[in-house]
Formats: structure tokens, C-alpha cells, sequence
């Protein structure tokens, strides 16, 4: 058998019905992050009217990050959203097309980092990236400080907005099972420019499953007396994004441990936002199908020539 994967170009919500229903045994995906990056390609209309022509205020600074004067549709991608609130909401639109097409013991596993209002200088942005957070809030509804230290929706300038917690709240509100959260190490994160907090060295991966019962293969690790259960905190080195965009991104390690207790041989392995193909690359290595979805279709191409390159056919099926 070859090795199997299929990669769909655009808008997760757009392509989404290309996808069986329960065809899909696991999720594992790092989403835009938000207020962090301006992604190309990644603009796309969310919610309004589908027949609506779209009425946007020309003489504001930038096209995007607008809402529709007619419909109130809001134009603008994933992570650039006024508030955190409406990235949780758009980020629950995404997760509620995708349940159907998930196996009833099927999981989710979700890498997110949070972000600081205000922080769209902050270190590791580069000229196109920086004033992210002046985008953000310029658009916001609600600015309740001086201007110079403006504010999201009531999050004051340096305040974490707590995105974790609040996709926790919100998946948990869905009816998902919060199963685990991993605590992601990074021995070799960059250095902060930051003296009033400790420097964040990690990320989180959520695991959620969508029944009470899935599928789980206990992973066991070598431990003095004999073997013990597999703990929460991963110590795992960042690499460089293998396309040089963006900031280190996270290595086929990562995804490892989750499709290995997530799936079995042939299972189905979907990433909704695929980038580089790192997930798909780690779940092909290990026998698993994959289907990835990525906006951009520059990076689409960048993903399918991974796919082919760093790819092998699994041993069993030679056997
Ligand atoms: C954090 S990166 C993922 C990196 C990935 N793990 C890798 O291996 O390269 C997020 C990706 O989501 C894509 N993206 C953003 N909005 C999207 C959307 N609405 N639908 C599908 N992909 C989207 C971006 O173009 C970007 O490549």
C-alpha cells in the first residue's frame, strides 16, 4: 500500500464538506496563534451573508480586519480579530464543522499559546509582523485606557488574555471531554526581553476527546522499577521552520506521542491549519493516512514536496 495523504487548498470552513463524516480518528494541530502573525493568503470572510456584495470602510488604514457594512460578516483571518473572545468564537466554528467528521472515539489534540495586550512589538516579530497588536486594536470596540496604552476589549496593555483557558471554557461548553494538558517544554527557547516575569519556556497541548471512551494506547516509559505511565511534561527542542518563515516551529517530535496513543495503522490523522506538513510527515512515518488543509497555497506546495520527501513507507507494509 502507498503511503497516503491528502492536502486540500483554503479555508478550513470552505472544504471542510469534502470530508467523510466519522472518517476521521484524530486531530493535532497548532492553530494561528492570536494577535502573533500575519499570515498571507489567510484572509477570509467569517459569518454575514454568503450572497452579500460586502460594503468596507475604505478610508480606514487597513483593508482587512473589517466588518461588512451591509451583512456584519467580519473579514479578516484567524488571530487578527479584534478581541479574543471573537478568535475563541471563530475558533469554536471551526471545531463544531469539524466534530461530525470526527470518529465517536476520536480525540483532539491542540497546540495554543497565549499573548499579552498590546504585545505586538514583542520580541521575535519581524518589520511585517510587529504592529500586529496596533492592528488588533485599532479595530477593537471597546478601548478603555489612555491611547497610549490602549487596551482589547478590556484586557489592559501587558495583561495575558488567557487564550488557553478561555478555548478550555469554551470546548468544555461544546461538550467536549478535557482529557490532558501537556505541558511542552523548550530547552532551547529564545531569550526574552522581559524583566518583570519569569521567561515563558513552553507551550500547551490540549487533549480532548469527543466521547467518554476513545481510542488511547497507553504509552509507557521506562521508569527505575520497570515501566510507568507516560507524564504531562514533554521536554522537546523547536526547529527552524524547514521554509525559513516565521518563528521556530515545532518539530515531527512533537505530534509523535499523540498520533502513537491517538490512532492505529491506517487510521486517519487530519491537520486543519498544515503549514509545512509537519503533523501529516509525522503521521505518514508512523503508517497513519493524513489529511491536511492549509489556506495559503504557496505553502501548500511547500507541504506536498515534504510529503514526498520526508516520507517512507511504513516496514509492515512491505511485510
Ligand atoms: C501555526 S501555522 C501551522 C504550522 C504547521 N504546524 C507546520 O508544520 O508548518 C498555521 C497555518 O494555518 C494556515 N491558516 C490560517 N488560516 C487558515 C484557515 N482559515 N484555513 C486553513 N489554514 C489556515 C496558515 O497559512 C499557516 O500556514
Amino acid at each position: 500500500m502507498k503511503k497516503w495523504h491528502k492536502m486540500f487548498t483554503g479555508h478550513i470552513l470552505d472544504v471542510i464538506d469534502k470530508i467523510e463524516d466519522e472518517s476521521i480518528q484524530m486531530m493535532f494541530t497548532s492553530p494561528p496563534y492570536y494577535s502573533k502573525f500575519v499570515y498571507p493568503f489567510a484572509n477570509t470572510m467569517w459569518g454575514g451573508d454568503k450572497d452579500c456584495d460586502h460594503k468596507f470602510d475604505k478610508n480606514r488604514k487597513y483593508w482587512f480586519n473589517q466588518f461588512c457594512m451591509s451583512c456584519g460578516g467580519w473579514y479578516g483571518q484567524l488571530g487578527t480579530e479584534p478581541t479574543p473572545e471573537q478568535y475563541i468564537e471563530h475558533f469554536m466554528m471551526i471545531m463544531d464543522a469539524l466534530e461530525p467528521k470526527l470518529k465517536h472515539d476520536g480525540t483532539v489534540w491542540i497546540n495554543i499559546k497565549d499573548s499579552y495586550s498590546g504585545s505586538g512589538n514583542a520580541s521575535g516579530h519581524k518589520k511585517d509582523t510587529k504592529n500586529l497588536g496596533k492592528v488588533t486594536s485599532e479595530t477593537t470596540a471597546i478601548v478603555d485606557g489612555p491611547s497610549k496604552y490602549p487596551s482589547v476589549n478590556g484586557y489592559k496593555r501587558k495583561c495575558r488574555f488567557g487564550i488557553p483557558e478561555q478555548l478550555v471554557t469554551a470546548m468544555i461548553k461544546r461538550g467536549w471531554y478535557f482529557r490532558s494538558r501537556i505541558v511542552w517544554v523548550k530547552p532551547n527557547h529564545r531569550p526574552e526581553n522581559v524583566k518583570d516575569r519569569p521567561t515563558n519556556d513552553h507551550e500547551l497541548i490540549y487533549l480532548f476527546s469527543k466521547r467518554a471512551m476513545y481510542k488511547y494506547n497507553q504509552i509507557k516509559v521506562e521508569a527505575e522499577d520497570g515501566f510507568k505511565n507516560q507524564r504531562t511534561t514533554w521536554e522537546i527542542d523547536t526547529e527552524n521552520n524547514p521554509i525559513g518563515e516565521h518563528e521556530a516551529t515545532f518539530s515531527t517530535q512533537l505530534p509523535f506521542l499523540p498520533i502513537k496513543a491517538g490512532t492505529d495503522f491506517d487510521d486517519i490523522v487530519i491537520d486543519p491549519f498544515a503549514g509545512t506538513a509537519t503533523t501529516g510527515i509525522c503521521a505518514i512515518n508512523q503508517g497513519r493516512k493524513f489529511i491536511g488543509v492549509e489556506i495559503n497555497p504557496t505553502m501548500v506546495d511547500h507541504a506536498k514536496g515534504r510529503l514526498e520527501r520526508e516520507t517512507f513507507t511504513p516496514l509492515q507494509y512491505f511485510l
